[in-house]
C-alpha cells in the first residue's frame, strides 16, 4: 500500500512510520508541517529508507495537498496531524481551531476529490482513517465508568473540543460523500521521542536536571497510559483490516494517578541515575504542588475489548515494563532532548536535504 500520513514527525506519527517502514512492504507519505512539535530527528533511523518519503506542508494547504496526492496516489490517510498539547489550547486556542477544525477539513476535501478519481477496486479498499482521543468523552470522575465507542461526546479543553470537532466532520463525510472512513480515539500515550512538555518526558528531564517536579492541583488525576509501540500496532491494524465506518477506543488498562506516575519514575531514575544532581538526596524531594490546569479532567479510561474481539490487539507492555523502557530511553537518548532545548532539532531538515542536495 501507499500510506499518506499527516503528522509523522510528531510523538504518534514516528513511531507509526518506524513500524510501517521496519515492519511492513508499505510506502510512506509523511505530511507534516513541523511545528515546534515535529522533529525529523525521530525519524533518522529510516528516513533513507526508498519507501519512506517526507514532504513539509500544513494541512491547511488544500493545493499542497491536492499535488500530493495526484503524485503519491494513497491507497490509504492516516491522520495524526494536530495542536496536541493541552495546556497550550489553554493559553492560545487559535492553533487548535487552525489546525484540528479547518486543517482536517481541508485533508477531507482534498481526499474526497482525489477518492472520487479511483477506479474499483482501489475506490472501495481506500481507506481514510482519522486518529483522535479518548478526551473527547470528557470526565469520568466520581465513576467506575469506561469510555465506550458510544459514549457521548462531552470535550472540557479548546484542545479536546477542537479533536471533538474533526472527528464529526469525518463522520459527516462518510455519512454524506460516502467516504470511506475509520476513527480510533485512544488514552495516553508514552514512550520514546515524546515531546518534552507533556509530563512523563517532562518529569524525567526536570528529575535529571535537579529541577522541581510540577504536579497540578493534588496530583489525584487519573490518566490510562499505552506505550506508543502498541499504539503504532493498534493503528497499523485498524487502517489494514477496519470495515468502513468503524470506530475504535485504544488503551492500556493502566489507569494511574498522576502523583503515582510521577513517584514511579523518580523510584526508576534513583536505580537507573543514582547520580544526582548536587544538593538533591532523593528525586521525590523534587515533587511541587503547583496551581491546576482550569478545567482539568479527572479521570479517562478505555474500555478497549472491541479491537480486541474485532482485530485481536491487545497491548504488549504493561506500565511497569513501558515506564522502564521509557525511562532508559531517555537516559540512553539524552542528545535528542538536548537538541529539542537548543532549537538544534529545527535545523536537522536543513543540514539534511543540503547534504543530499549537493
Ligand atoms: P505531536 O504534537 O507530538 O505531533 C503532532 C505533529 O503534527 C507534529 O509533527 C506537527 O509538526 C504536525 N502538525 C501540526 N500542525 C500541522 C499542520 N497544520 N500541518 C501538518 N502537520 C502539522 O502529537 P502526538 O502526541 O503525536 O499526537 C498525534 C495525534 O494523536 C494527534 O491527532 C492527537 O490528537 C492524537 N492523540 C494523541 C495522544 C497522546 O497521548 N499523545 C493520545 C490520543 C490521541
Ligand atoms: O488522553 C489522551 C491525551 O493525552 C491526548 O489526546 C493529548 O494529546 C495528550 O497530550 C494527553 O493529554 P493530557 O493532558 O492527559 O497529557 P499531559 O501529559 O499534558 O498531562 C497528563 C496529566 O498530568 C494531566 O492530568 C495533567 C498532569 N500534569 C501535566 C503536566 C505537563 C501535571 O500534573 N504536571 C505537568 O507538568
Amino acid at each position: 500500500m501507499n500510506i499518506l500520513i499527516t503528522g509523522g514527525a510528531g510523538f504518534i506519527g514516528s513511531a507509526v512510520v518506524r513500524h510501517i517502514i521496519q515492519n511492513t512492504q508499505d510506502s510512506v507519505l509523511n505530511v507534516d508541517k513541523l511545528t515546534y512539535a515535529g522533529n525529523l530527528e525521530s525519524l533518522e533511523s529510516i528516513h533513507h529508507h526508498e519507501r519512506y518519503t517526507f514532504s513539509q506542508t500544513d494541512i491547511c494547504d488544500r493545493s499542497a495537498l491536492d499535488q500530493l496526492f495526484a503524485n503519491f496516489q494513497p491507497d490509504a490517510v492516516m491522520h495524526l496531524a494536530a495542536e496536541s498539547h493541552v495546556d497550550r489550547s489553554i493559553s492560545g486556542p487559535a492553533d487548535f481551531i487552525e489546525t484540528n477544525i479547518i486543517g482536517t477539513y481541508q485533508l477531507l476535501e482534498a481526499t474526497r476529490q482525489y477518492w472520487n478519481t479511483l477506479a474499483e477496486p482501489r475506490k472501495q479498499a481506500f481507506r481514510f482513517h482519522h486518529i483522535s482521543t479518548d478526551e473527547v468523552y470528557g470526565d469520568l470522575e466520581g465513576t467506575e465508568d469506561l469510555f465506550l465507542e458510544t459514549t457521548p461526546y462531552a470535550p472540557s479543553s479548546p484542545y479536546s473540543a477542537s479533536k471533538a470537532s474533526s472527528d464529526h466532520l469525518v463522520r459527516a463525510w462518510h455519512r454524506t460523500y460516502g467516504l470511506p472512513v475509520v476513527v480510533t480515539n485512544c488514552s495516553n500515550n508514552y514512550g520514546p521521542y515524546h515531546f518534552p512538555e507533556k509530563l512523563i518526558p517532562l518529569i524525567i528531564q526536570n528529575a535529571l536536571a535537579g529541577k522541581a517536579l510540577p504536579v497540578y492541583g493534588n496530583g489525584h488525576q487519573i490518566r490510562d497510559w499505552l506505550f506508543v509501540e502498541d499504539h503504532a500496532r493498534a493503528l497499523y491494524k485498524v487502517v489494514t483490516e477496519a470495515a468502513v465506518g468503524e470506530t475504535y477506543n485504544i488503551g492500556g488498562h493502566n489507569e494511574q494517578k498522576n502523583i503515582d506516575v510521577v513517584k514511579a519514575i523518580c523510584e526508576l531514575l534513583e536505580e537507573l541515575a543514582p547520580n544526582k544532581p548536587a544538593g538533591i538526596e532523593h528525586y521525590q524531594n523534587l515533587i511541587t504542588y503547583v496551581t491546576d490546569r482550569p478545567g482539568h479532567d479527572l479521570r479517562y479510561a478505555i474500555d478497549a475489548s472491541k479491537i480486541k474481539k474485532d482485530l485481536g490487539w491487545i497491548p504488549q507492555e504493561t506500565f511497569d515494563t513501558g515506564l522502564r523502557k521509557t525511562v532508559e530511553w531517555y537516559l540512553n537518548n539524552q542528545e535528542w532532548v538536548e537538541h529539542i532545548q537548543s532549537g538544534e532539532y529545527k535545523n536537522w531538515i536543513q543540514q539534511q536535504y543540503q547534504t543530499e542536495q549537493a
